[in-house]
């Protein structure tokens, strides 16, 4: 049987049928789902039954994976999830419910905010491949934002203003927006935190387009005022997130969905999470480089 795609919005995303991702793929489909991700940046396979060693053997066939930020800045114990696997849940390593004070329950809010995975490495991430284990009865939808479609719709004094732009991201950035503070990372991580950079506007030789590399992990533009930065960053964001260019996905159990954090943003919504059970896990692709030495090309 053949993939096949339908199409979820104008623009982005789209469901695929035809295929069991547990087992081993061939050349053929895994082009054929790095050809869809080119087209629609948001790819969701429904009842694909993966483990966690199924899940990394399938996300292997795209590149080399990240090791997830939760357990970069986690002792062994706290994990519940091998170092490949963020543990996108509301469970400790016990597989009970977080505390309605718990650290890392508050930490994970962020998710909460528009975001592009791992935006705050160097090399940032390319593919997220999230998988639904158990999903609440209600709420937790995640959200994905098109940033193609949002850099296409730029007036042209815009695009010409962004163009050259570098910004620089720091998971502390986002971090604060929520509250938190620096010293709230313990003196070890104060490094991770260190700002790097990319370019606003980023071009795939690919496909020929450019997106926004737009991410809530964003606390500046260089050469810029602070407070400048900020409140134009604020302006594209909202300008990206207008409900023309965003689709809402409602998960079900076994649930996989891939999307490209170089052309998408996207941000988790609120659930039950004291009461709820929601055990989701996502593998990483890192990506093939740093931005700020992108080619880019007039368009
Ligand atoms: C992620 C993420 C959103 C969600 O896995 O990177 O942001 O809805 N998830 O859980
Ligand atoms: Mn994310």
């Amino acid at each position: 049987m053949t993939l096949s795609f339908a199409p979820l919005t104008p623009t982005i995303a789209a469901t695929v049928s035809g295929i069991d991702l547990t087992r081993p793929l061939t050349p053929e489909q895994v082009r054929a789902i790095d050809d869809g991700m080119d087209r629609y940046g948001v790819l969701v396979f429904h009842d694909q039954h993966f483990d966690d060693e199924t899940q990394l053997a399938f996300s292997r066939n795209f590149g080399e994976l990240e090791v997830s930020s939760g357990a970069e800045m986690s002792k062994p114990e706290e994990m519940r999830l091998k170092m490949e696997m963020a543990d996108i849940s509301n469970l400790d390593a016990n597989n009970r419910l977080r505390a309605a004070d718990d650290r890392k329950r508050l930490g994970a809010l962020g998710n909460r905010l528009w975001h592009s995975d791992a935006s705050f490495r160097a090399v940032p991430a390319k593919y997220s491949l999230l998988s639904a284990r158990i999903v609440p009865p209600k709420g937790g939808n995640t959200e994905f934002a098109d940033m193609r479609a949002a850099y296409d719709a730029l007036d042209e004094a815009t695009k010409a203003q962004v163009e050259n732009l570098v910004t620089e991201h720091s998971n502390a950035f986002s971090r604060e927006i929520i509250g938190f503070e620096r010293q709230d990372y313990g003196a070890e991580n104060q490094d991770k935190l260190r700002p790097v950079r990319h370019r606003l506007v980023r071009y795939d030789p690919h496909t020929g387009r450019k997106s926004l590399y737009l991410s809530a992990h964003i606390g500046g533009i260089i050469g810029w005022p602070v407070p400048e930065a900020r409140a134009f960053i604020r302006d594209l964001m909202e300008h990206a997130t207008q409900p023309e260019f965003v689709y809402a996905h409602a998960w079900k159990p076994w649930d996989l969905v891939i999307w490209d954090n170089r052309t998408t943003m996207h941000r988790a919504r609120r659930y039950n999470d004291l009461t709820d059970v929601r055990d989701m896990r996502r593998s990483t692709i890192r990506g093939d480089g740093v931005t700020v030495e992108q080619v880019q090309q007039a368009a």
